[in-house]
C-alpha cells in the first residue's frame, strides 16, 4: 500500500494532482504533436498517411468527424478551421447519435474519429458504420495501438504521452494541433491558402508551445479568481467562432470535477434563453480574445452586465476595451485566429482544476466518470 502510494506520488512529478501535471505539460505535450510534421522555416508540412490518401483528400466532398466527450469538441475546432483553410465541408456529429440514425454516407466522405482512449465504443462503432458503406476512415487516436486506431483505415496519432485524469486536458489540446496540421495540408494541397499566408500561419504555430507556457503562468491569478467563485451553483460559458467550442470544453470541465452545473453557449444564442439566468450570481466566463467577432464579443459583454452578471473575461494580451467592462479579466498572448484555442483553453482548465480542489473534490477521479467508455 505505502509503495503504491509512493509510486503514485513519483508519477505525479511532484503535482498534487494527475490533471494539474498534465496541465503543465502541455508546451510539452503540444511540441511532441507537431514534431517531424511541421517545419515552419521552409513551410513544410508532412503527415505520410495524409500522402498515402492524397487524392481522396484533395477530392473528398466532404469530411464528417465522429466523436464523443471532450474529443467532440476538439471536432468542433476542427469543423471551423478545415472549412476555413481548406474549403471543405464538414460535419461534427456525436458518435452516439451518427451510428444509429441510418446516416447518409458515400464513397467520396472522409470519416474522421477522434478518441484519446481509442476505446470509445461508440466512437468505434459509428467508424465502423461508415467504413461498411465505402468511406475512408481517418483516426486522430492518442492511445497507440487501441482499436480504434487499429481500426481506421490511416490516422495521425497525438503523441500527448498517457493522460491518466479523468478530464481530458492536454489529449485535447493535442487533438487540436494535430487537426490544425491536417487542416493546413489540406489547404496546401488544394490550393486554398496562399503560401505566404501558411507560412505566417506555420511560424505562428511554431510559437504555440512557448505561448502556452506563458498562459501557465497565469495560474495564481486564476486561483484568485476560483477563491471567489468556488460556491457558485451555476455557470455560463460563452464564445463566438473557434471559441464557441472552447466555452463548450470549459463548461465540461467544470461540471466534471467540481460538479458545479455550467453550461457553453454560442455567445449570440445567449439571447435566446441562458440570459434569462443572469443576475447578479452568476458567473459568467466570456472568451473574448481578439479576432473578427471580438466587436460582437464585447457588446455579449455588455449584455450580461447590464444584467448584473459577473463577468470573467479571457482577452489577448494588450486588451484596454474590456478591462473597462469585465470584473475579472485573464489574458492570453496573441496568436493567429485559428490557433486561439490552444491558448484560450488553459485558463479554462487551470480555473476549473482549482475550483474543484478548494471544493474537495476528487479531482482525476470524479465520480460517476470513466477515462474510456468502452460500454455504450
Ligand atoms: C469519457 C472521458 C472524456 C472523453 C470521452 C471520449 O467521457 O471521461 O474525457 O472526452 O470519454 O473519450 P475518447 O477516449 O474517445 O476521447
Amino acid at each position: 500500500q505505502t509503495l503504491e502510494l509512493e509510486l503514485e506520488s513519483i508519477e505525479k512529478g511532484g503535482y498534487p494532482h494527475f490533471m494539474l501535471k498534465e496541465i503543465f505539460e502541455q508546451p510539452r505535450s503540444i511540441m511532441d504533436s507537431m514534431r517531424g510534421r511541421l517545419v515552419a522555416e521552409n513551410t513544410q508540412l508532412t503527415m505520410s498517411s495524409i500522402r498515402e490518401y492524397e487524392n481522396r483528400f484533395k477530392n473528398a466532398q466532404r469530411i464528417i468527424i465522429v466523436a464523443c466527450g471532450t474529443s467532440w469538441h476538439a471536432g468542433l475546432v476542427a469543423e471551423y478551421m478545415i472549412e476555413e483553410l481548406a474549403r471543405i465541408p464538414v460535419e461534427v456529429e456525436y458518435a452516439s447519435e451518427f451510428r444509429y440514425r441510418n446516416p447518409i454516407i458515400t464513397e467520396g466522405d472522409i470519416v474522421i474519429a477522434i478518441s484519446q482512449s481509442g476505446e470509445t465504443a461508440d466512437t468505434l462503432a459509428a467508424l465502423e458504420l461508415a467504413k461498411s458503406k465505402g468511406a475512408l476512415i481517418f483516426g486522430v487516436c492518442n492511445v497507440v495501438g487501441s482499436s480504434i486506431a487499429r481500426a481506421t483505415d490511416a490516422g495521425a496519432y497525438t503523441h500527448a504521452g498517457p493522460e491518466i485524469g479523468v478530464a481530458s486536458t492536454k489529449a485535447f489540446t493535442a487533438q487540436v494541433t494535430v487537426l490544425t496540421l491536417i487542416a493546413m495540408m489540406l489547404a496546401e494541397k488544394r490550393g486554398t491558402i496562399e503560401k505566404s499566408a501558411l507560412h505566417q500561419l506555420m511560424m505562428e504555430m511554431e510559437q504555440v508551445p512557448a505561448k502556452v507556457e506563458k498562459a501557465l503562468q497565469l495560474d495564481k491569478e486564476i486561483q484568485a479568481i476560483a477563491e471567489i467563485f468556488k460556491d457558485s451553483s451555476n455557470f455560463i460559458y460563452l464564445g463566438r467562432g473557434l471559441n464557441f467550442p472552447v466555452a463548450l470544453e470549459g463548461a465540461l470541465k467544470l461540471k466534471e470535477i467540481s460538479y458545479i452545473h455550467a453550461e457553453g453557449y454560442p455567445a449570440a444564442e445567449m439571447k435566446h434563453g441562458p440570459i434569462a439566468l443572469i443576475d447578479e450570481n452568476m458567473p459568467v466566463v466570456v472568451i473574448a480574445t481578439k479576432d473578427n467577432s471580438y466587436e460582437k464579443v464585447v457588446s455579449n459583454i455588455q449584455e450580461v452586465r447590464a444584467r448584473k452578471g459577473r463577468v470573467i473575461a479571457i482577452v489577448t494580451e494588450g486588451d484596454t476595451v474590456i478591462p473597462e467592462m469585465a470584473e475579472f479579466v485573464i489574458e492570453v498572448p496573441e496568436t493567429h485566429e485559428v490557433l486561439v484555442p490552444l491558448l484560450s483553453v488553459i485558463p479554462l482548465q487551470l480555473l476549473s482544476y482549482h475550483i474543484a480542489v478548494m471544493r474537495g473534490c476528487n479531482v482525476d477521479q470524479p465520480r460517476n466518470l470513466a477515462k474510456s467508455v468502452t460500454v455504450e
